[in-house]
């Protein structure tokens, strides 16, 4: 059945043209028929290069708005229209507008999750891959880092020179983890590696051996010569790295570590969708230029940094 809904994926991407972007939260047979997967920097990135006339993002709504931003001129839907990232939507334009205000020399740097109307008063985007470099490499050394306090409190610790404010947002599924989950898992687990993303209050990702995005703790796993790792971030993560390397073994930090917002979407969305493409049966992202040009500026400025 999974097979035979995948075949059709695969025929209605050709006949249609439709490119799929799937983040790496996304399921096994979500993955499998996408053409380009990763975090969201590289989906970011490779969205901007896809010739596709279509293409369908499979991820959060975040995710497809910036798509649509870096590729204006194409058609960008997304599989399920009611996945929504609850961290892209904790401050409003006007609260960082009233900030500036105060305080007009302080750079505001946000992260990827937040949508295109926070983006708009932003200076600069970016995310948790390339977040320390970006704000190293800013000719700014006042900050404001908005709207992940815990992802904002690495980049503190990496750059103790910069002078960046925080605020209280963030993500609910990575901030749930608490120290003593994390101690529980290395009684059990005594040998394995632990390895975090900084989404993850600040006492889980300093008790890790390594925090960095999903791309960085995949990357870490398939290189390290370590036979176990416990995974603090998207339960997806774990089990992706537990089907490339099962000559080594994956724990979970905590069971709680699922994003029921990226969990939404199903294969079946992703084959509705396919169908809806061109006939109006699939959820597009609609943006006008003048919206696109305002909140494009931060995400220029996060690839010129980041690149
Ligand atoms: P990255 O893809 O940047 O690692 O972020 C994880 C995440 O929470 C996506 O919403
Ligand atoms: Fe948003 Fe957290 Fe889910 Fe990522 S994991 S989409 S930040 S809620």
């Amino acid at each position: 059945m999974i097979r035979d809904i995948q075949r059709r994926i695969i025929e209605l991407k050709e006949e249609k043209d439709i490119c799929i972007l799937a983040h790496s939260y996304q399921a096994k047979e979500i993955v499998e028929v996408a053409d380009i997967t990763g975090d969201s920097y590289k989906l970011s990135v490779e969205a901007a290069k896809v010739k596709n006339r279509n293409i369908l993002l499979c991820g959060v709504h975040f995710m497809a708005e910036t798509a649509k931003m870096l590729s204006p001129d194409k058609h960008v839907f997304l599989a399920n229209s009611l996945a929504g990232c609850p961290m892209a939507e904790q401050m409003e334009p006007e609260m960082i507008k009233a900030i500036k205000a105060e305080d007009p020399e302080r750079k505001v740097v946000c992260y990827i999750n937040t949508t295109a109307a926070l983006k708009e008063v932003c200076d600069v985007c970016v995310t948790s891959s390339s977040a320390v470099k970006i704000v190293k490499n800013m000719d700014a050394d006042k900050i404001l880092f908005i709207p992940d306090c815990n992802l904002g409190s690495f980049v503190q610790k990496a750059c103790p020179d910069k002078d960046i404010k925080l605020l209280q947002g963030g993500c609910p599924t990575h901030a749930k983890i608490t120290k003593a989950e994390l101690d529980e898992a290395k009684r059990l687990h005594p040998n394995a590696l632990v390895l975090v993303h900084p989404e993850c209050r600040p006492e889980v990702t300093q008790g890790a051996d390594y925090a960095g995005s999903t791309s960085g703790i995949m990357d870490f796993a398939a290189k390290s010569d370590a036979k176990e790792f416990i995974i603090g971030t998207e339960i997806s993560i774990a089990e992706h790295l537990q089907y490339r390397f099962p000559e080594k073994d994956f724990y979970v930090l905590s069971k709680e570590l699922i994003c029921p917002n990226m969990k939404i979407t199903t294969l079946m969305d992703v084959y509705k969708s396919c169908e809806g493409i061109g006939n109006g049966g699939a959820f597009e992202i609609e943006m006008t230029d003048e919206q696109i040009a305002k909140a494009k500026v931060c995400i220029d400025e996060m690839i010129r940094l980041g690149g």
